[in-house]
């Protein structure tokens, strides 16, 4: 059975993702930062392939654990999910410091520190899917004016990704930065147009469906090449 890493896996985005590889016959990691809460633990009695497991990305304690359930077992698919979005500012420059700094080190650093210490298990697997949850707010060329926080830590991992894909394609892994659409979650709000289920399947066969020649892209869930 493969195995696929999710972060951020009990709520919005992560759980569907968590919800669609299970019933894909993954077995499914699901690294939540409360792991007690009720939607990941409700699929997880659902469904025996679904294992819970604490991970707040932001730790390389918390990360190493998670690395060293697969010290010996290859990871197939590994899909950075996990994200934050600060909105207390009422105009962008107000943007409080410190909440740019802990979006930075759950957006860019966390995506980082997950990968890197799950590279050896990718490798394992012979041909294996890193995959970053990246946003459309995260193009350069296509800025809102908004949001200096949350479209520079996407833009970063987007850096990041890039240059893990021009080194890990050795090793048979392709590395993948995909905007899921604008999705009715905690952070999307209810007046979003995309269920995340909806993104989740699409993300999903996007996933199923690459191959080597697609490593480094930053896509949308139709596939398309996002502009940089
Ligand atoms: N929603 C959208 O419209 C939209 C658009 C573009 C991109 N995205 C991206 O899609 C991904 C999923 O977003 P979503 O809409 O599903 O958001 P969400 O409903 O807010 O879920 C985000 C998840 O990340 C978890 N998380 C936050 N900090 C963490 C940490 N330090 N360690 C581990 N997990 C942590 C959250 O845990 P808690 O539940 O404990 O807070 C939550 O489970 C994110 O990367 C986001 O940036 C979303």
């Amino acid at each position: 059975m493969p195995t696929v890493v999710i972060t951020g896996a009990e709520q919005g985005l992560g759980l569907e993702l968590a919800r669609a590889y299970a019933a894909g016959g993954y077995d499914v990691l699901a690294g939540c930062l409360k792991p007690d809460a009720t939607g990941i633990q409700t699929l997880a009695k659902e469904q025996s392939s679904v294992t819970v497991v604490p991970l707040d990305v932001t730790k390389e304690g918390s990360v190493a654990a998670l690395a060293d359930r697969f010290s010996d077992r290859p990871v197939d698919v590994l899909i950075n999910n996990a994200g934050v979005h600060f909105r207390k500012w009422s105009v962008p420059e107000k943007v409080s410091f410190a909440d740019w700094e802990l979006t930075l080190q759950v957006n860019t650093l966390g995506p980082a520190k997950v990968s890197f210490a799950l590279r050896d298990s990718l490798a394992r697997a012979g041909t294996a899917k890193l995959v970053t949850i990246s946003s459309d707010w995260g193009s350069v060329s296509n800025h809102p004016g908004t949001a200096y926080d949350y479209c520079s830590s996407k833009a970063a991992v987007n850096s990041v990704m890039r240059g893990l894909a021009m080194n890990w394609v050795k090793q048979g892994i392709s590395v993948l930065m995909i905007h899921p659409g604008w999705m009715q979650t905690t952070m999307g709000g209810v007046g979003a147009p995309t269920a995340p289920s909806e993104s989740a399947q699409l993300i999903k066969s996007i996933i199923d469906r690459a191959t080597l020649a697609d490593n480094g892209r930053y896509i949308d869930t139709t596939g398309t090449d996002m502009p940089w």
